[in-house]
């Protein structure tokens, strides 16, 4: 019998780690019933997975995806998709909306961010911060930022909801449906207002750039901009969130680690990549067999959904010296936290720079600051991962 035949979701949930250290080592492409899915633990079988899309589709069947979110990039293969990444892609560089706003804006949002709550001389910084600050910067690259950030955050946990909502209870079907309509409306007023000078109205807003793109194959329909708004709410706005926890809780724990920070705030970008190779916010790409396929010494069945699990590929001893050690030094290549393929993380450039100015700014505005009574920091979740909560305090000005 196999090791995943009686393992459970929980079972990955709490602390994923040794469990996934012996799947490498046993049984590195592993059937989990309860799931109803392979999952696939070393770094060559995650990367022949994501070299192989004709082998392994992003179109599966079913999609929840798609179901919540309407057919999007990431529910479809590269070149169904490759139109809709030409056109979106350029937004979220440096050269595009998200480089403006990293350049321009993001440090005084961070500053007035911290403001609201600096006097207190304590905070959850999950909630106070690290979840307004992802919030605001997605909304505002798109330009949807007049809606507020609760009202944004609000919109990706109802979406990500009916994502998880893998026992179809009707009342998240019910609160995806809802949110789905609500953004329909509120991106399709940002698509209405593109070049009338109202906001989300041009190239200073992401959708703006959307609307105006003309990639090979034609411009985007108004559903296709829908559709992928919708799909970077859901899956935009919790990583950047978790990244900031996962970053300042390290540099609170690692000893010696923030002098050497101080002493050269250039180490700042290394240390968010190692502490996104460690814990791997989004756990897993999922896929589907699009024929009979033997990897890692398993058969898999063509229609089989296969899940490749980022973060054991970004903790493989074949690949990483010491890989469960935060190393700030490390040489050994790039990792995947933002996957390897076709579907690489369209917000991966803002993504950092959102999690790297937003964490530096917390210890640079707050002083002496430390985790409440040097407690545990309780970090959470396979699929996506992230401190439950980081309660600090500091010397309140
Ligand atoms: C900073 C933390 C982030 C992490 C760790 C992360 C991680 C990932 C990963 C692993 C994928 C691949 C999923 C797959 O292949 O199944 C992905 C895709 C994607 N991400 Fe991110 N992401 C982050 C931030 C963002 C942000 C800020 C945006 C906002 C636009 C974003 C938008 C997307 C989109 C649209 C895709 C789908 C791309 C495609 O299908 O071609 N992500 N992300």
């Amino acid at each position: 019998m196999g090791i995943g035949y009686n393992l459970t979701l929980e079972d990955l949930e709490h602390d994923p780690g040794p469990l996934l250290t012996r799947l490498r080592s046993e049984e590195p492409v592993c059937f989990i019933p309860a799931l109803d899915m392979w999952l696939v633990t070393r770094w060559d079988d995650v990367a022949f997975i994501e070299d192989h899309s004709e082998l392994f589709s992003a179109a599966t069947e079913p999609s929840f995806l798609a179901r919540t979110l309407g057919p999007n990039m990431l529910t479809m293969d590269a070149q169904e998709a490759s139109r809709c990444r030409s056109a979106m892609l350029p937004p979220f560089q440096a050269g595009g909306v998200a480089g403006s706003f990293v350049a321009g804006q993001l440090a005084d949002m961070s500053n007035d961010l911290i403001d609201d709550f600096a006097s207190a001389g304590c905070a959850d910084l999950m909630t106070s911060y690290a979840a307004p600050l992802s919030a605001a910067t997605l909304a505002t690259v798109l330009g949807i930022d007049h809606h507020g950030w609760a009202q944004v955050w609000e919109w990706c946990e109802g979406l990500c909801s009916d994502l998880a909502n893998f026992t179809n209870d009707p009342e998240l079907r019910a609160l995806g449906q809802r949110t789905r309509d609500s953004l329909a409306e509120a991106i399709g007023l940002a698509i209405d207002a593109a070049g009338s000078g109202e906001p989300g109205s041009d190239f200073e807003t992401a959708i703006g750039a959307f609307c105006f793109s003309r990639p090979e194959g034609g411009p985007l329909t108004r559903d296709e901009i829908i559709n992928n708004v919708r799909l970077m709410i859901s899956g935009g706005i919790n990583e950047p969130r978790d990244g900031v926890g996962l970053v300042v809780a390290t540099v609170l724990r690692e000893p010696g680690l923030l002098d050497e920070l101080r002493a050269d705030p250039s180490l700042w970008r290394r240390c968010v990549d190692e502490v996104f190779r460690l814990h791997s916010p989004v756990g897993t790409i999922t896929r589907q067999a699009t024929q009979g396929v033997e990897l890692g010494g398993a058969f898999i069945k063509g229609g089989d959904l296969v899940s490749g699990v980022l973060r054991s590929a970004n903790r493989d001893e074949r690949r990483w010296t010491d890989p469960d050690q935060f190393n700030l030094h490390r040489h050994d290549g790039g990792h995947a936290a933002f996957g390897l393929g076709a579907h690489r993380c369209l917000g991966e450039w803002m993504g950092r720079q959102v999690v790297r100015i937003g964490s530096m700014r917390l210890f640079e505005r707050l002083q002496n600051l430390e985790l409440v009574g040097d407690e545990q920091v309780d970090i959470r979740g396979f699929e996506f991962r992230g401190p439950t909560s980081l309660r600090c305090r500091w010397d309140a000005p």
